[in-house]
């Protein structure tokens, strides 16, 4: 549901100015990049491939698919560039939600925890499909809130919830899109479907990092709108990333899925 105060991603909370917001997206990162590029290495990315990392964030990952192509061309798209460095990459101030590029750009799109962010993003899929070239490969990769819904420690299942439905109400935010993959690809007509689930623990790891630093970007939210108090939120703070904690948090459900008409076609 969009909340009555939506906006755009970043436009307030998580802005690539503020404070901290480059240790969250690093956080992030260093809890999903070796899975990201794990399942992207089975794709067989050839040295010429077009490729296009939507929201791309710190650019890791873009940096990676420039390292693999590094005859082609890899294009980090982003609403706000402040944290890429551009180093083998392209980067691009375009709004996937609103921005086109020609049918058939890419051999390969990616695009990690964003599309659930976006209140239109089964139209907005369909619409980055199409950039695609004949054997493209699309891949999504984002967050899904189940494993935070069955966590047994009630405040850091509160303060989670609730700064789930914190991103919802900002943002129209579903939490749980990922966890219907990969229909949303099979929809679209792609075929060589693919999916991967990923659960990284909170506590002392980057997972823990990144939850903590959004749980204090999002604390004036808790507080005015989701009833956690002052000091529910400084224990959240406190115990999530203690070295003794290792609830599961938010799950990364990867879904992948190719243009090509015949089985297996990856040998382009
Ligand atoms: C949670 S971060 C993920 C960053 C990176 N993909 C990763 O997984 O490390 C979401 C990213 O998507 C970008 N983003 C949000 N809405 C966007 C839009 N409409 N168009 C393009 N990028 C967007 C944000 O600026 C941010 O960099």
């Amino acid at each position: 549901m969009i909340g009555v105060d939506a906006e755009r991603y970043g436009d307030h909370v998580f802005s690539h100015g503020s404070a901290g917001e480059a240790d969250r997206l690093l956080g992030l990162a260093k809890a999903l990049d070796e899975g990201t590029f794990r399942r992207l290495a089975t794709l067989r990315p050839r040295a010429e491939w077009r490729c296009l990392d939507i929201g791309a964030g710190l650019g890791t990952v873009s940096e990676w698919l420039a390292g693999r192509c590094p005859r082609g061309r890899t294009v980090a798209m982003d609403i706000d560039l402040r944290l890429l460095s551009g180093n083998g990459y392209d980067v691009v101030d375009r709004d996937v939600t609103l921005d086109e590029f020609p049918p058939g750009s890419f051999d390969l799109i990616h695009a990690r925890w964003v599309f659930s962010h976006l209140p239109t993003r089964d139209t907005d899929l369909a619409r980055v499909a199409r950039w695609l070239a004949p054997g493209g490969w699309l891949v999504v990769e984002d967050f899904d809130q189940f494993p935070i819904e069955s966590s047994r420690h009630p405040l850091y299942r509160k303060v989670s919830l609730a700064m789930c439905a914190a991103v919802a109400r900002r943002f129209g935010t579903e939490g749980h899109w990922a966890s219907g993959f990969p229909a949303p690809l099979r929809t679209l007509g792609l075929t060589d479907i693919g999916t991967e689930t990923f659960v990284p623990s909170a506590g002392p790891t980057p997972m823990g990092r990144f939850w903590r630093l959004s749980a204090e970007q999002l604390a004036p939210d808790l507080r005015d709108h989701f009833g956690v108090t002052a000091t529910e939120l400084a224990e959240f703070v406190d115990l999530v990333e203690s070295p003794t904690f290792d609830e599961p948090c938010l799950a990364t459900v990867a879904a992948w899925g190719s243009l090509t008409t015949g089985p297996h076609d990856n040998g382009r």
